[in-house]
């Protein structure tokens, strides 16, 4: 047996060939079921128990030499189809690009880095949602024409499954399995029919934040936006509320800050009024609370609401809501980030 595995060795390590035909025949004679390798090991069985270690090992050294030899083969070959076959020199250095962050990828990093530094954790949930989450329980009554401020798509064949309209579902999923202290942050893709154009598009981003918690108070949510507008926007951003209207939030406001590109002289970002709006905030409505199992008589919170988008657009003065998604590398070519 040793001097047939010898002579193996010998033909295997004299074996060359620059066909693939002649070196699957190859293989297959030795490392097939049939082949002799297999067969060696089959003999193996009646070898003497005092021989078995040596001639192992020269059985597994023949083995590892067809392997070898089949992959080294296999590289020329395949070297030579691709120098005959194309003017493709591998050894030339890569041409190497090397990508940019999307803007609205740069900006929501942004956003959440600046939540968590006072202690805000990030949830996320399902884009496709039911009606209680991203409605019923936010205090959208049945039929209540509310439901229309966010032109919602609906799945055809169930008129209970749709696109979430918000992230405000995300919190709602949180409140049902936690008890406060809650303080979290969503950031997500969100869906509206809305017709595209420069303003508007019928798929963006939002991030929300929610803090519930016991004595949390109006004072609490005006001073949080005020820092998260300092941090975003600089140190001299001025902000103020207006009163507003969500089914969700009593009392409700609609934050605005101080014009990032005029600085609140007047210019045609903010329509020559100082001010551009940021995002809708407001006390969480005890009913809220209640259809999420959160006792509203012992907890009170806030709740905020932004676009991605449209921060996105203020801070880089990005005047066509289109440019996100239209993948013009020349766009994205401007945005650089390390975060
Ligand atoms: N969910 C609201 C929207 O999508 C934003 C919002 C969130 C407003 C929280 C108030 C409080 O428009």
């Amino acid at each position: 047996m040793k001097d047939k595995i010898k002579i193996y060795l010998s033909e295997v390590e004299s074996f060359t060939t620059d066909t693939i035909d002649q070196l699957e025949a190859f293989r297959i004679k030795f490392l097939s079921k049939k082949g002799l390798i297999p067969a060696l090991f089959a003999d193996f069985k009646n070898v003497a128990p005092v021989d078995r270690k040596e001639l192992g090992q020269h059985i597994n050294t023949l083995k590892q030499a067809v392997q070898q030899k089949i992959v080294s083969i296999k590289e020329s070959i395949d070297q030579k189809t691709v120098s005959t076959n194309s003017s493709i020199d591998l050894t030339l250095p890569g041409e190497s690009e090397i990508g940019t962050r999307h803007p609205l990828s740069i900006v929501r990093n942004e956003i959440i880095d600046i939540f968590s530094r006072i202690g805000f954790s990030v949830s996320e949930g399902p884009e496709i949602e039911d009606d209680f989450h991203n409605f019923t329980a936010l205090n959208f009554v049945e039929n209540h024409p509310a439901r229309d401020m966010q032109d919602t798509f609906f799945i055809e064949t169930d008129p209970d499954i749709l696109l979430r309209t918000h992230t405000s579902s995300v919190q709602v999923r949180i409140m049902e399995n936690t008890q406060p202290p809650i303080r979290t942050i969503s950031p997500g893709r969100v869906f509206r029919n809305e017709a595209i154009s420069a303003r508007a598009h019928c798929i963006f981003h939002q991030v929300e934040g929610l803090y519930i918690d016991t004595d949390v108070s109006f004072a609490d949510l005006k001073h949080t936006l005020f820092y998260f507008a300092k941090e975003l926007f600089g140190e001299k951003t001025k902000t103020r509320f207006r009163p507003s209207y969500f089914p969700f939030t009593e009392p409700s406001a609609e934050m605005d800050i101080s014009c990032n590109i005029c600085g609140g002289k007047g210019c045609n970002i903010c329509k020559y009024t100082g001010w551009v709006e940021i995002l809708g905030c407001g006390m969480v409505d005890p009913n809220v609370l209640e259809n999420c199992n959160i006792d509203s008589e012992k907890y009170t919170g806030y709740a905020f609401g932004m676009g991605i988008e449209r921060i996105t657009m203020l801070k880089y003065q990005i005047n066509d809501l289109r440019l996100y998604f239209e993948n013009d590398i020349r766009f994205l070519r401007q945005f650089e980030s390390t975060n």
